[in-house]
């Protein structure tokens, strides 16, 4: 007899576990899990381990440390011209991860529809339906991943509690336009709908396209919960401090469920955060730069191994069309590429809830240093002669 509760049986383990094993065995070069190999900011370090010896070592207020809360408020009015409340608006929590689990515990009830465009990241799908929330799906298609207005219309019925939108996003690239942001704010609107917002990548955008935020959209400061966290931006994301921005009521039925999750995230680490968040301009810019630079060495490697890369305008990622390559799908490309080549990247199909949807692709991270990609693209050319 299974002693394993109803409600997660059938999650079982993420892609990115068993992918990384995978090329652990095999020695591989792991572009699959989106996570950096190169060091995190050294002020970052000092100012958490100076937290430390300052000793910052006692629970966070539950809603995170009043520095890092004032440091989040004044970023969105220096990035986004928003200024939310640090006291009653803004929560930190353990990563985005808790922010989205407790965004959608606090706001969902049982039978309430969520719409959620697919590819999603993995853990939206499980969280509704810890909240017996009823998932409804628009399918981004390649490679444009662009938006038609009746198809996402026809979602919305009068049951939609949430729309949850990710932008940039993964495992996509894709950023949102103002025109897809206004078609959301308008259709929330008018259905009542809340929309959560992650932006983990709000800092990683490419060519010149700038991210935009819904909260700053006419009418949607008040039914937008926006979330975003230290991890991708910094270059830490075992660190897992993340937050939520959104109107006093909603941040309630948040903080309701954030209570008894974790009641607050490492405190020292909150500390180091608050200066990590009031990093001047420039550190934002040389990140897009840092990272523009591998986007385009990984598209080109790619390119140059006779794959065929769908260029990302933000994020990390890249997804490469293997449709036309004769694989079965993209989990036996992924086990080829990291057994038999030695690159490990991530079969997208698990971000889809028909699998077949995502099986002529597959994500490759360039969250990693020169030598890492430079051996990568030294190795992707043996699938010329594969
Ligand atoms: C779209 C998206 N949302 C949320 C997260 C999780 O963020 P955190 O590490 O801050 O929990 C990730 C991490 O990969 C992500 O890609």
């Amino acid at each position: 007899m299974s002693y394993m509760a109803q409600r997660v049986a059938n999650f079982g383990t993420t892609i990115f576990a068993e992918m990384t094993a995978l090329a652990n065995t095999h020695n591989a070069i792991n572009l699959g899990q989106g996570f950096p190999d190169f060091t995190a900011p050294h002020f970052m370090k000092e100012a958490a381990a100076q937290a430390i010896w300052d000793d910052v070592n006692q629970y966070a207020p539950a809603n995170g440390r009043p520095q890092l809360r004032e440091a989040i408020a004044q970023k969105m009015a220096n990035f986004y011209g928003l200024s939310p409340d640090p006291q009653t608006e803004i929560i930190v929590t353990h990563g985005a991860t808790e922010a989205i689990f407790a965004t959608i515990m606090g706001l969902v009830n049982p039978g309430d529809e969520v719409i959620v465009f697919e590819p999603f990241y993995d853990s939206y799908l499980p969280v509704i339906q810890i909240a017996g929330g009823v998932p409804r799906f628009y399918t981004l298609r390649p490679p444009q991943w662009e938006i038609d207005e009746a198809t996402l219309a026809a979602l919305f019925t009068e049951r939609t509690k949430l729309i949850i939108i990710n932008t940039p996003h993964n495992p996509t690239g894709k950023v949102f336009s103002q025109a897809e942001l206004a078609l959301i704010a308008r259709l929330c609107q008018q259905h009542d709908v809340i929309a959560m917002t992650d932006e983990v990548y709000e800092h990683l955008v490419f060519d010149g396209r700038q991210h935009l935020t819904l909260a700053s959209f006419p009418g949607m400061a008040e039914r937008t919960v926006t979330i975003s966290s230290l991890g991708k931006t910094f270059s830490v994301t075992g660190w897992k401090v993340g937050w939520t921005i959104a109107q006093r009521s909603l941040s309630q039925a948040i903080f309701r469920a954030h209570q008894f999750v974790t009641f607050c995230g490492a405190a020292p680490l909150q500390e180091a955060a608050a200066s990590a968040v009031s990093s001047p301009p420039a550190f934002y810019s040389d990140l897009t730069q840092f990272y523009a630079q591998k986007r385009n060495f990984l598209l080109d490697a790619l390119r140059s191994a006779g794959l065929e890369p769908i260029a990302p305008s933000g994020t990390y990622f890249v997804m490469v069309d293997i449709a036309h390559l004769g694989f079965a799908s993209d989990v036996a490309f992924c086990r080829y590429l990291t057994q038999e080549i030695g690159v490990a990247a991530i079969p997208p199909s698990a971000f889809y809830h028909n699998p077949a949807d995502g099986a002529g692709l597959a994500r490759f991270a360039f969250c990693k240093e020169e030598k890492t990609l430079e051996e990568a693209a030294r190795r992707l050319q043996r699938l010329k002669s594969g």
